[in-house]
């Protein structure tokens, strides 16, 4: 099949590429040059693992262009992809301004009826507004066919996105003709050969679908957070609890780990737009407000454990930091719990020396002042940030912090102190090596007498 697919970020170039590995041949638009021009040069503007090799072998083969001019490419293309970025704007809504400026073009450049795939999470209504647009191109224009619009949201994960897009769980199709759905479905049939996996729905429902699948994992993330919070003042260990609920198959094992709070793009940006629909209507959400609430505060959680563990302030610590992204596999810091941590430090006039795999350059530029004057040092080594250090907080649990020397952190650092953003370590084993460990809804290590309520 011949397609197009709309702007070149993550989802996009997600998208174009496992298409095109399907042997079908797309073409990649987006307006910024520059980066038409690194995707010429093999050079992926996004970081995924995997996504640079397939957007390479697929342009070798011919079955994948970019391009910065629209109209050229949509030519025989029978299917086009709407994959621009929709930010939140300053009320919270969705900003679908990109999206209908891509409508607006479509609507003058297409020369034959077309199916047009909204694929960027979008709030409810966006892809029937994408349709007047096209309907009022065609009146205009004095043909008699019409576009169809159909809703396709996404459901990746960063870090594991080509993988979700090859190995659907589900295929969500807001399509309202049944030539279009035919259409959808040959296209997404490789991926789901062996399951029925493809969920056809009025558009309106698969725009709804998309957020409320976010905002439930939301919510079961929040959820657990609360649990942990309660945990902790109770002297309960959540991991036991986490264990003893996900046993239940209704609830399930995944995202119900406690933590310092969930970041990312989507998330945060979802609920906020699910609040703002709601709104709109003069309703109120007062589970996801709660949610959203809960989040705020649980990322402080890693600057409220060292302001009790250093009950005379944390004024001239050094604080080490191991995980930057807002989750493992990405160099994605947008809205990640690091930057709260990293925020009040700096407010409180602490050093911080801190270490990621992937994402040190995106927090160096998030913060040029404070490299600058040296508070805020980025390594490449993950011990090296343990130097001198008097406490680690550990953000994001990337595999190579799973099993670390421990006598060697111990020695480098000045005190032996773990901020346990992730509860990735045994108390118990720390222990060993002389860590105070502090973890989240955890039963502190010199229990009964909890460590935080001493020291408070
Ligand atoms: C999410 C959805 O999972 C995906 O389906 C959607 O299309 C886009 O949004 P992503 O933003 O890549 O994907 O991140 P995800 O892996 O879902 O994690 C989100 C956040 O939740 C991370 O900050 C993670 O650390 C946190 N998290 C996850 C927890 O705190 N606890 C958990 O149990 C699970």
């Amino acid at each position: 099949m011949q397609i197009t697919v709309i702007g070149c970020g993550y989802v996009g170039l997600v998208t174009a590429a496992c298409f095109a590995e399907m042997g079908n041949r797309v073409a990649c638009v987006d307006t910024s040059a520059e980066r038409v021009e690194a995707l010429h040069r093999g050079i992926s503007p996004i970081f995924e693992p995997g996504i640079e090799a397939l957007l390479q072998t697929n342009h070798a083969a011919g079955r994948l262009t970019f391009s910065s001019q629209l109209n050229p490419v949509l030519r025989n293309s029978e299917v086009v992809f709407i994959a621009v970025g929709t930010p939140s704007a300053a009320d919270g809504s969705a900003d679908v301004s990109q999206i209908l400026e891509v409508a607006a073009q479509l609507g003058g450049a297409l020369e034959s009826p077309t199916i047009v795939v909204c694929k960027s999470t979008a709030p409810v209504g966006t892809a029937c507004r994408v349709q007047s647009i096209l309907d009022q191109h065609c009146q205009r224009r004095g043909v008699n066919w019409r576009h169809s619009v159909v809703s396709n949201p996404e459901f990746l994960k960063e870090g594991a996105a080509i993988d979700d897009f090859m190995r659907p769980d589900r295929i969500i199709l807001g399509a309202e003709d049944a030539s279009a759905e035919r259409t959808m479905r040959r296209l997404y049939e490789p991926f789901v050969r062996n399951h029925d996996r493809i969920l056809c729905m009025p558009r309106r429902a698969a725009e709804m679908t998309k957020y409320a699948a976010n905002t439930f994992l939301a919510t079961k993330i929040s959820f657990i957070n609360e649990v942990a919070n309660l945990c902790e003042s109770l002297g309960v260990d959540v991991e036991e609890v986490r264990k003893g609920i996900g046993a239940d198959p209704r609830i399930g094992h995944h995202f119900i780990y406690a933590g310092c709070g969930y970041g990312g793009s989507c998330f945060p940006k979802d609920i906020r737009a699910m609040l703002h629909m709601a709104q709109e209507r003069e309703m109120q959400l007062p589970i996801l407000q709660a949610v959203e609430a809960r989040n705020q505060a649980q990322k402080t959680w890693p600057m409220r454990m060292l302001r009790k563990l250093y009950s005379e302030g944390v004024a001239g610590k050094t604080v080490a930091i191991w995980g930057l992204a807002f989750k493992p596999g990405t160099d994605d810091i947008r809205d990640a719990p690091s930057r709260v941590l990293i925020e009040g430090l700096l407010d409180l006039g602490a050093r911080v020396q801190a270490f990621d795999p992937i994402a040190s350059e995106n927090i160096a530029k998030a913060y040029p002042e404070a490299v600058a004057r040296g508070q805020l040092r980025l390594f490449s080594d993950p011990y090296a940030v343990l130097n001198d250090a008097d406490a680690l907080a550990l953000i994001t649990e990337w595999k190579q912090f799973r099993q670390p020397d421990f006598a060697l952190m111990a020695r480098l650092m000045r005190e032996p102190v773990i901020v346990d953003g992730r509860n990735q370590y045994d108390p118990a084993v720390l222990g060993t090596f002389g860590f105070r460990h502090v973890g989240v809804g955890r039963v502190p290590m010199d229990s009964p007498a909890p460590l935080l309520r001493k020291v408070v």
